[in-house]
């Protein structure tokens, strides 16, 4: 007897903030290639993402991204079967370069086009390791504008049980690292601060929602943060914004970094954990960029231990984690139009 082995590959794009990625991804679980080109470096001159630039950065760089994705995959354009593009949500103007380029390329080439949203992608990436998880998963998306907490019941059903009423995880670490003097992006800046300081030293409080509420809230805890800086310097709130009326030495910076982190990690382990004995799910996804932080990962793992953590290139802003997603819409015929697909920056549908 013989049996024919049908692969398929996707091209998938990602420009939705400050990352130009394009992967090729085999068969919704095998990475040929993950190319990102970040902009890291441009933004920390100014403190945090500026859109205008980002969406030149994209510019520059998304056709050679996209030709070193194929070339480190070893295909041509004749093996792959269909492009797949973040349309949102994320910065209009970014989003816009992926989405025109996918277009453009969909229509030229002749292939079928799948608009990817950005927030299921993150948790999607699990799909791409060896422990993928089965479904009904709660997973848990932490990045610099989301935090959520998802019930994911199939390949195209999902529900968000729990969202950020203000500043995302993300966002809440890169404010606090800019009040205390850390380089942009904060979370890495203070973990590794962090390592240093006593957990202890500060209580900063955590958001009580109700009993019921799966929901999250950072903004005290970045309120708190920045009074106790103000307490430490004798800043005037007016000025505090204003980095060079103020420093601090490199023990309070440790000490206040590692207080926060616990503090931050703390209400994502309290919500995550509700919803978890709720739910009961098969299994937990951790992923998005705060994902990356180990100790989130050695407490999550302390009270959930078989709960699936994206390895850290897969959690900040990647093109495999849409090419993953783009998969199963792919297996479900979800195609758009090129000529349709639009970028949505406040996209909240599958
Ligand atoms: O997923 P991502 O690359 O972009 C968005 O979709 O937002 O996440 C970026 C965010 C930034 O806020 C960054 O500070 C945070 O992830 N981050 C971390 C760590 N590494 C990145 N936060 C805490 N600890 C880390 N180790
Ligand atoms: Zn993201």
């Amino acid at each position: 007897m013989c049996y024919t082995i049908v692969s398929m590959n996707i091209l998938a794009i990602e420009s939705s903030c400050d990352e130009t990625a394009a992967a090729v991804i085999k068969d919704g679980s095998e990475v040929l290639s993950n190319i990102i080109s970040s902009q890291v470096e441009i933004h920390a001159r100014y403190g945090g993402v500026v859109p205008e630039v980002a969406a030149r950065s994209h510019i520059e760089v998304i056709i050679p991204v996209i030709e070193q994705a194929l070339s480190e995959a070893g295909v041509g354009w004749g093996e792959i079967d269909a492009i797949a593009v973040t349309k949102g949500p994320g910065l209009i103007g970014s989003l816009l370069i992926g989405v025109m380029t996918a277009r453009e390329l969909a229509i030229t080439k002749n292939k079928p086009l799948i608009g990817v949203n950005h927030i299921w992608a993150h948790a999607f990436a699990s799909f791409l390791t060896e422990t993928k998880p089965e479904y009904p998963f709660l997973a848990l998306t932490v990045s610099g504008g989301h935090t959520t907490l998802s019930l994911y019941k199939d390949d195209l059903t999902r529900e968000v049980i729990g969202e950020t009423l203000d500043d995302a995880a993300g966002e809440a670490f890169d404010k606090v690292a800019k009040l205390i003097g850390l380089p942009y992006p904060g979370g890495p800046a203070i973990s590794k601060a962090a390592d240093s300081g006593d957990e202890t030293a500060y209580k900063f409080p955590l958001a009580n929602l109700g009993r019921d509420s799966f929901d999250f809230s950072f903004s005290g805890l970045k309120t708190a943060v920045l009074r106790q800086v103000q307490e430490i310097t004798g800043v005037n709130p007016g000025a505090i914004d204003n980095k060079k009326t103020y420093s601090l030495d490199n023990k309070v910076v440790a000490d206040i970094s590692a207080s926060f982190q616990k503090a931050a990690v703390d209400a994502l382990l309290k919500q995550t954990q509700k919803a978890y004995l709720q739910y009961k799910p098969k299994a937990l996804v951790v992923g998005g960029g705060v994902a990356c932080n180990k100790y989130l990962r050695e407490k999550m793992t302390e009270i959930i231990p078989n709960a699936i953590f994206v390895p850290p290139i897969l959690c900040t802003d990647n093109a495999a984690m849409i090419g993953a997603l783009a998969y199963k819409m792919y297996e479900n015929k979800q195609f758009t139009d090129p000529y349709e697909l639009r970028a949505d920056s406040s996209l909240e549908e599958n």
